[in-house]
């Protein structure tokens, strides 16, 4: 983090959205409670992606700092449920919480939010397929992982007061724009497919999940759940024109050499999944809030559905491409607001 960390905001007649550098612990606890409608993030996984402190490091320390020596997975709960109170807090009752994590870790994430009093609701889940074996080759065929194929999402809810209705009626928070989120017509499902990356309008790829669906099911088209691929280049990219390019290894592998980037995060969330979750949690006009923000996909969604945004990133450069996202996206939303 630099010394003088920075701050956007941005509002026209229709958005507006703000960023915050800053440690995501001590800023939360600046917020006032009771002020998000919902949280919609994609906090750190604790499993040192990348070889990052902020993913491993930096949560060992602050969740050992009592002096318990403690494994990494116990490392990591404690410290989800230490910015899980701050969420509950700040979180409208009966406000919904989303976030992401990693198969190997769900489970610690899920028991730290339970723990800091948020009430587990559902788990979706967010089937790509498309993921690479991160695992070395061992001689005889022999392998320690699978490839990845799915990222689980934690809904959970802050407490109510009282009944669902007298809660929305009090707070306009407690349930789901279920009406608002249908996908061709029907119940959004906990279940999210992406067709592969190969493939095209014609024609599936052997390894699409939404055509093995479709061929398992002759009957049943897959189209009753959302689709949702991982964001393109093209998408990752835009707005970032003002940044300098810079050479990054976006994924793992000394068979993906580094690539020339102005956005350089690595874990950026397609916009269209985003947009589909915000929808789905946060009451119209409502602010959600995401305090890991990274590129600022969550925000870029926010805006695009007419939700107010804040969100907080520790990293200075992360800030910098969230901010020119954001600035691209909701000038294409302000215009679309203006158009007949
Ligand atoms: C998985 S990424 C989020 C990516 C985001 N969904 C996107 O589409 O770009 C998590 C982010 O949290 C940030 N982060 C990690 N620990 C943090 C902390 N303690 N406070 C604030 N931000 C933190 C990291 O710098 C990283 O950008
Ligand atoms: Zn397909």
């Amino acid at each position: 983090m630099s010394t003088t960390a920075k701050v956007a905001i941005y509002g026209d007649d229709t958005h507006a959205w703000g960023l915050i550098e800053g440690e995501a612990l001590l800023t939360l606890a600046k917020l006032p409670d009771n002020s998000v409608d919902a949280i919609v993030t994609d906090p750190p996984y604790g499993i040192d992606f990348a070889g990052e402190a902020w993913d491993g490091a930096d949560i060992r320390q602050v969740a050992g700092s009592g002096g318990d020596r403690l494994s990494a997975g116990e490392a990591f709960e404690r410290w989800t449920a230490v910015w899980a109170a701050e969420a509950r807090r700040v979180l409208k009752p009966g406000g919904h919480l989303l976030a992401f994590g990693a198969t190997r870790t769900f489970h610690r994430l899920v028991s730290g939010v339970e723990d800091a009093g948020l009430e587990v609701r559902d788990q979706l889940l967010w089937l790509y397929a498309q993921g690479l074996p991160k695992s070395r080759r061992l001689p005889g065929g022999l392998a320690t992982t699978l490839k990845p194929a799915y990222e689980p999402i934690l809904l959970a809810r802050a407490p109510m007061v009282g009944a669902t209705t007298r809660n929305l009626q009090a707070w306009g928070t407690g349930a789901m724009n279920t009406e608002a989120a249908r996908v061709d017509g029907y119940w959004p499902a906990h279940l999210t497919l992406s067709h592969a990356s190969g493939c095209t309008k014609a024609r599936c790829t052997s390894e699409c999940p939404a055509a093995l669906i479709d061929a398992a099911r002759p009957d049943r088209r897959p189209s009753r759940l959302f689709f949702c691929a991982k964001a393109s280049k093209q998408e990752r990219e835009a707005g970032c024109e003002p940044l300098p390019a810079q050479s990054v290894k976006l994924y793992n592998g000394h068979h993906h050499p580094a690539r020339l980037r102005r956005n350089t995060h690595r874990t950026v969330k397609p916009i269209t999944m985003m947009r589909w979750l915000v929808k789905l949690v946060t009451p119209v006009g409502g602010v959600v809030l995401d305090p890991f923000a990274g590129s600022g996909t969550t925000g870029i969604a926010a805006v695009l559905e007419d939700r107010l945004f804040l969100g907080i990133e520790r990293e200075g450069e992360y800030i910098d491409i969230a901010c020119a996202r954001l600035t691209h996206w909701a000038a294409s939303a302000a215009q679309r607001a203006v158009l007949p």
